[in-house]
């Protein structure tokens, strides 16, 4: 919900939340409990575990591996101020950061637990909140939702193609597989991009002066950025500039085209984009995105691909990996304009209006055993009038009232109201609770065991 729309009928909040951040109100979590689920499924199906790095990491961790050059380093890191003593430099206590993805502090999990040991690939899943100092606009936050996958242990196009194909999955279970258009590309080895690069330069000299600043600098510290830039004078010039395609060794060619028959196989299609490199630096030979088919590829939902030296970067043994992560507020945004809509498990099944003290005892003992059977109910609220508790249950949108005045509580009985029916009757007491179960049906009880590794149910000792 807009803010605007929120508060329009209020005084001026003495507080907001910070520039380029945003409560994420019941509404919205309804969607990403619904993306949560899709991921945790599609996942645990091909065999990936969860992890959860921190939220904040030594700096360095961010710097080394996503390169010091791009943007989310060198511009968007969110700095952690540790408490630093009296007279400490206050540059020195920065040693934190916040995260800007999870790719890095997945690779240093990686090293720092030994997870080579373990039976290789090593697929992990993260779910959380990631943190960019960029300037905030429509679908750039500053503290935004990740899902990320990762792939570490093994180098085979196989596992890059089924990679892909669980993004698919996941992005086809909510319903916006048709809204997005897979990019691909190779942007081969090191030396590869080396080389290029060395073109690259060599060709802009003497043509400096026709570029932005913005890809002067590119050109000084991340050449590989110029070939997405958004620049129109960049993009005249990149017209006749030597590409990357061009120093592609054979190797990466023939990942590239297995890689490809892999999708066909899978049915996935994709679009061949030699433009795309990415904007962190720890990637080689695969590289994609999953773009916006109408609007194109300011707003990618989603991207990833293959960063075989990381690992090394954080002192592990040379360990290949591959990845992608999607932006769980652009997936949201996506479902929204396709029209699908997350469930709402949050209604309100029953409200107990209730009147006096002995009614508002046993209504205490009522609203316990319909919750426990599974009933979403609320109420024994306050001292208020029964009118007023009515209007409350509609407010609230419940589907059944329990009413229970003083008269009701002398004959053991209680009045059940079908709020949308406007019809209610008088039952006793006792039956109050299976007669809601029944009016409701199994399928609209909200219940769950807990069960250990045995298949032990865990009593709560109710
Ligand atoms: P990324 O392309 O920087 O890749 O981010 C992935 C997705 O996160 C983006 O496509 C977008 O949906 C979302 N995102 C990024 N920045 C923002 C923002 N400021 N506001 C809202 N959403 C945003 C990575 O992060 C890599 N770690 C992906 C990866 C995993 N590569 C290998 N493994």
């Amino acid at each position: 919900m807009a803010k605007s729309d929120r508060i329009s009928d209020m005084a001026e909040p003495m507080f907001r939340t910070p520039k380029g951040t945003h409560d994420v109100l019941p509404e919205d979590h309804q969607y990403m409990t619904y993306i949560k689920k899709a991921v945790r499924h599609r996942c645990r199906q091909a065999g990936y575990r969860r992890i959860d790095p921190p939220i904040f990491e030594n700096r360095a961790i961010f710097e080394r591996g996503i390169g010091q050059h791009t943007d989310i380093v060198s511009k968007e890191l969110f700095l952690v101020s540790g408490k630093h003593t009296e007279g400490e430099d206050q540059e020195k206590s920065m040693q934190l950061a916040l995260r800007p993805e999870f790719t890095a502090g997945i690779c240093r999990s990686y090293v720092e637990h030994g997870m080579q040991q373990l039976p290789q690939p090593v697929e992990l899943y993260a779910i959380g909140q990631c943190f960019r100092y960029d300037r905030p606009q429509k679908g750039r936050y500053r503290q935004f939702h990740q899902v990320d996958l990762e792939v570490i242990g093994l180098k085979d196009p196989s596992l890059d193609a089924q990679l892909i194909h669980v993004c698919m999955n996941i992005f086809k279970d909510l319903q916006i597989a048709d809204r997005l258009t897979l990019q691909l590309n190779n942007i081969g080895s090191s030396d590869n991009r080396k080389a290029f690069v060395v073109a690259l330069k060599d060709f802009f000299i003497g043509k400096e002066r026709h570029l932005p600043e913005i890809d002067l600098r590119r050109l000084e510290g991340n050449p590989l950025r110029l070939l997405d830039s958004k620049e129109a004078d960049t993009q005249i010039l990149l017209k006749s500039a030597p590409t990357l395609d061009q120093f592609i060794d054979e190797e990466s060619k023939v990942y590239h085209a297995t890689l490809i028959e892999y999708l066909q196989e899978l049915e996935i299609p994709f679009t061949s984009n030699v433009g795309l490199v990415r904007g962190l630096d720890y990637y080689g030979q695969t590289v994609f995105e999953f773009w916006d088919g109408s609007s194109g590829a300011q707003n990618a939902v989603g991207g990833g691909g293959r960063y075989d030296g990381l690992i090394e970067l954080f002192g592990g043994a040379p360990t290949p990996g591959v990845g992608a992560a999607f932006g769980i507020e652009r997936m949201i945004w996506h479902m929204k304009q396709a029209g699908v809509k997350a469930p709402n498990k949050d209604q309100v099944d029953v409200f107990v209006a209730q009147l006096g003290p002995d009614a508002k005892k046993m209504c205490l003992r009522l609203i316990s055993a319909l919750r426990e059977s599974g009933v979403h109910t609320i109420g024994a609220l306050g001292e208020a009038s029964l009118k007023s508790q009515m209007r409350l249950a509609d407010k609230f949108g419940a589907r059944f009232t329990l009413l229970l005045g003083q008269m009701e509580v002398k004959e053991g009985k209680i009045i059940l109201r079908d709020m949308a029916a406007g019809k209610q009757k008088t039952v006793a007491f006792d039956k109050a609770v299976p007669e809601v179960l029944e009016l409701l049906g199994a399928k609209d009880l909200d219940t769950y065991s807990l069960t250990d590794q045995l298949g032990n149910v865990v009593d709560s000792g109710e």
